[in-house]
Parts: C-alpha cells; structure tokens; sequence
C-alpha cells in the first residue's frame, strides 16, 4: 500500500540512492532527488515518468547550505510537503594514510559525509516540525561502528552521522519524527571505484537494490513505533577486516 509519502533521496545520480528512487516512485511514491550531476538525475526522472511515476530533479551540492535548503524547499513548492528525506549523499575521497590526505581533501570528506546530513535534517526538521511528522533517514555504513584503515575521514564522518541520528531520536520524538540509521556493508556501486578500493570480484556484495527495499519498509512502518537502526551486510561479505 503507498500512502503517498512525499520521499526526497539526497545523493540519487548513481548506486544506492538510484534505486531507492526507481523502487519507490514505481511504487506510486512521489519523489524528489538530488545530487551534483545533472545528466544522471534527468535520466532518472524520465525513466521515473516512462513508468508513470512522478519525480522531481533537483541538481545541488548537499554540502553546500544554499543548495541544501534550495532542494527541501523546492520539495515543499511542488508537492506541498517533505515526508521522508534520505541523506545517502557519501564518498570515500581517497583510500590512502590519513597523513598523505590533502587538507582539501580532508575538507571534502567532511563536507560531502557530514555537513550533507547535518544540513538535509536542518532544511527539511522546521518543516518536518509543522507538520507533526516526518522520517529523516541518514546513510551511514558498517564503518559508522567499525574502523578500516586508509578510510579514517570517511570513517570518523559516518561515525559522527550515527552520534547525530541519535541524539536527534531524542529530540524529534515528541514531534511525531521518526529518525533511522542504515548502516550497509560494501554495496556494488561507484563507490569503490571512486575511492581506489578494488574489491574481489567474487565477493558477494549488497547490491543497491537491497538498500532501497530496506528503505521502503523503513517509511512503511507504522506510525506509532520507528527502526532506529538498520545493519545490512551480505551473507558471504566479512567483518575481518574491519
Ligand atoms: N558502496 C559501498 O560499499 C557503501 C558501503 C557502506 C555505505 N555506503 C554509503 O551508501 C551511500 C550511497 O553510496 P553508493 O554506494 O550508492 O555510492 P555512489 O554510487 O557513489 O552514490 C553516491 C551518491 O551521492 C551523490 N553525492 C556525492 N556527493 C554529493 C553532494 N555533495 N551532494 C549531493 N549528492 C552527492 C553522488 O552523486 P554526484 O556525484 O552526482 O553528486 C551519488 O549520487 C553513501 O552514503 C555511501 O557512503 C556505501
């Protein structure tokens, strides 16, 4: 059953939050995504409305709070409220000895790993607040909770985006806002690539697929109770090194 949620993805071009876009519009969801590469989200949209969904693209930089707020507002102009916001925007900038990052590369680990949360949940809370509900789901990962060396900054940033979820668990409850955490393990995306980590290609990993299902029964929960926190890690994946 769609209860006509209103579902913006913030980081949609590519992986994970693509396919929580595609699954959930198809669903009859109306959704709104975001990221930095125009081409890809317009290409989303049009295979969103090829299936008769509804979708709105909105190219911006979630690290940047102009373009943060610029997307939950557009959100509210069109379809007239925000129910869900998935933070999944993440990049591991750089697999490499933390003392070998550049100082702009530490600066953009923390911009696109942290402030793209911190400033989603300040954007879309007021709103989420006079409308007495709203479910803020931040991306995080395994190594939220767990440590991988030569990923230090990305590790530290989705270790402070668990702290933040759940210091905002307290403080949104009264207002009917529900907050979760999904922590997956390696998914096949971009993201590997993007971050000079190759994996064995015969490890099974999490396939994007499965995040936008767990999301999906995150919002279909209901009302009266929330899932704080979602772990997914594929059966043949390991926690050794970690
Ligand atoms: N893949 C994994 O193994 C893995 C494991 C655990 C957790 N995660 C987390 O899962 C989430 C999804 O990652 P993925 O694996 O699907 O990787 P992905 O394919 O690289 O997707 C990341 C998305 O975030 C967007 N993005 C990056 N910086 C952004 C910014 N400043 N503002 C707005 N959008 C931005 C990217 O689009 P643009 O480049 O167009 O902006 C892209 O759409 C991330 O939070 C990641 O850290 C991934």
């Amino acid at each position: 059953m769609n209860p006509g949620k209103v579902v913006a993805i913030a980081g949609a071009s590519s992986g994970a939050g693509r396919a929580m876009a595609l699954l959930l519009a198809v669903r009859g969801y109306p959704v709104a995504v975001c990221a930095r590469r125009q081409g890809p989200l317009e290409e989303l949209v049009g295979e969103i409305r090829a299936k008769g969904g509804q979708a709105l693209a909105v190219p911006a930089d979630m690290g940047k709070w102009d373009e943060a707020e610029n997307f939950v507002e557009r959100v509210v102009r069109e379809y007239g409220r925000i129910d869900v916001l998935v933070n999944n925007a993440g990049w591991g900038i750089r697999s490499a000895p933390f003392d070998e990052l550049s100082l702009e590369e530490i600066r953009q680990g923390v911009d696109v790993n942290l402030y793209t949360v911190l400033y989603g949940c300040r954007a879309a809370i007021p709103h989420m607040k006079k409308q007495h509900s709203g479910h803020l789901i931040n991306v995080s990962s395994l190594l939220g909770k767990r440590a991988r060396s030569n990923l230090a900054v990305y590790t530290a940033c989705k270790h402070a985006v668990e702290g933040f979820s759940r210091s905002l668990v307290n403080d949104l409850n009264a207002h009917g806002i529900k907050v979760s955490v999904l922590a997956p393990a390696a998914i096949r995306t971009e993201w590997q690539a993007k971050a000079g980590i190759s994996l064995d290609p015969k490890t099974r990993l999490l396939e994007p697929e499965d995040l936008a299902l767990m999301v999906q029964y995150l919002i279909e929960t209901p009302g009266h109770f929330s899932i704080w926190n979602m772990d997914l890690v594929a059966l043949e994946q390991s926690f050794n090194p970690f």
